[in-house]
């Protein structure tokens, strides 16, 4: 067989199996190609795609325009490395920081590196302007967050398959409930140490966890007058995913045209990832204002591949794209069809206890334990169905469209869903 002979689903799963790590469990499809809301398997099958790459393909699969910039920025320069200047990068950081109002922005490359570099950022900051002791700053994060897998991500995660026999782990962080302001408080008042405030405004991975309506705002309120940055990790719940530009935004000097300035919070830092690229190439950010970002100086932080030309081209069409098309127009008006959709049909099916999320960022919650398999195999049968989602955790399946889809388009998926779920009743 030559390396790249065209394989059947089973060759290739066989193939990953053999010869990949398996550090993941992927759903049984095997997927060659991508336009818009769909997806195709190697033997031709056609899917709505549910997931959207974990919220990274908001803007469709290969969608023209991002990957227009892409071939063409490809074609003149794709990298150059820090080491010098190229024509992309000011470009893009312009057009991002006037977007999202912050004056600064620092180009990364994953989720995870971004999050680090927010972190490391709010710890240089803790000691250079707030005036913490060397080696004393603390960040408080969240039980159940998802932040990446790297090893001082991991350190403060609460999930076991993640950590175990990873340690030693990094210290210089304070778990406290989610959507618990009282906790938040309750360590402000306690520590004169406290650097930072990690948050996901809405926790993905733990389950399309929404906090109640003013906790995000309420906690910048207590951040702010303990004089400690609030970090906003909208690697998933950012770019229009919510259905608004970002899950934090209002009141707020961004430039997002149609940017409703509901008040809920700006970010002192805000983390992006995923949809930033439109998924069709690896760019994160982190996002401050000057006297927050100027602590970092040459040497600090960096990457090879951050800022590249190609990821800036990219991510300016990635952005233009949100906007041009009004993807989080589009997101909120969907989600609250899915919504009340899914919630009437739950009224009436055992097996969905309940529905929750903003946007296109759904999720539903199977009636059984963590540890059935129910909504794996729910999913299996949304497979055979030609719609494509996955579980996170045991008992809950996650839907997350890419933001492209039309009402006619989500009214199927509903009514797929509805279909393949019926089955299962009891
Ligand atoms: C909130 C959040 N932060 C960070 C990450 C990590 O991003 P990456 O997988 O690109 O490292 C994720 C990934 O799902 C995420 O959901």
């Amino acid at each position: 067989m030559a390396v790249l002979d065209q394989l059947t689903s089973q060759q290739a799963i066989e193939l990953e199996n053999k010869y990949g790590a398996h550090n993941y469990h992927p759903l049984p499809v095997v997927l060659s190609r991508g336009e818009g809301v769909h997806v195709w398997d190697v033997e031709g099958k056609k899917y709505y795609d549910f997931l959207s790459a974990y919220s990274a393909v908001n803007q469709g699969h290969c969608h023209p325009k991002i990957v227009g910039a892409m071939v063409q920025q490809a074609q003149t320069l794709s990298l150059t490395s820090r080491a010098f200047y190229n024509d992309m990068l000011g470009k893009y950081e312009k057009f991002a920081t006037e977007l999202f109002g912050f004056d600064k922005l620092l180009p990364m490359n994953t989720g995870a590196e971004a999050v680090e570099t927010a972190l490391k950022i709010s710890r240089k900051w803790a000691y250079e302007v707030k005036g913490i002791a060397e080696n004393e700053a603390q960040i408080i994060v969240c039980e159940n967050n998802f932040h990446g897998r790297t090893t001082t991500i991991i350190s403060f995660s609460n999930d076991a398959v993640a950590r175990t026999n990873f340690g030693p782990f990094t210290d210089g962080f304070i778990k406290i409930e989610y959507d618990n302001l009282k906790a938040l408080e309750d360590v402000l008042n306690s520590s004169k140490n406290i650097a930072a405030f990690l948050v996901e405004p809405i926790q993905g991975e733990a389950g399309v966890y929404v906090p109640s309506e003013g906790y995000l705002a309420a906690a910048k309120a207590l951040c702010k007058k303990h004089n400690v940055l609030f970090i906003a990790d909208e690697v998933q719940t950012g770019i229009a995913r919510t259905g608004r530009l970002l899950a934090t935004c209002g009141n707020c000097s961004c430039a997002y045209k149609n940017c409703s300035g509901e008040p809920e919070v700006k970010a002192d830092i805000l983390i992006l990832g995923k949809a930033l690229s439109g998924g069709a190439y690896p760019v994160s950010a982190v996002l401050a204002n000057d006297h927050i970002m100027n602590v970092i100086k040459p040497g600090n932080h960096g990457s090879t591949f951050g800022g590249n030309p190609i990821a800036a081209a990219v991510a300016i069409a990635a952005l233009e794209v949100v906007q041009e098309e009004n993807l989080a127009e589009n997101a909120f008006k969907l989600g609250e069809i899915f919504r009340a959709e899914l919630t009437e049909f739950a009224k009436h099916n055992d097996l969905v206890k309940s529905v929750r999320g903003k946007g296109l960022l759904n999720a539903i919650l199977i009636n059984d334990t963590e540890e059935s398999s129910t909504a794996w195999d729910i999913c299996i049968k949304l497979r055979d169905n030609g719609l494509l989602a996955k579980p996170t955790h045991g008992n809950i399946i996650r839907f997350a469209p890419p933001l492209v889809m039309n009402e006619e388009q989500l009214l199927d998926c509903i009514s797929i869903i509805k279909k393949t779920i019926s089955t299962f009743e009891k």
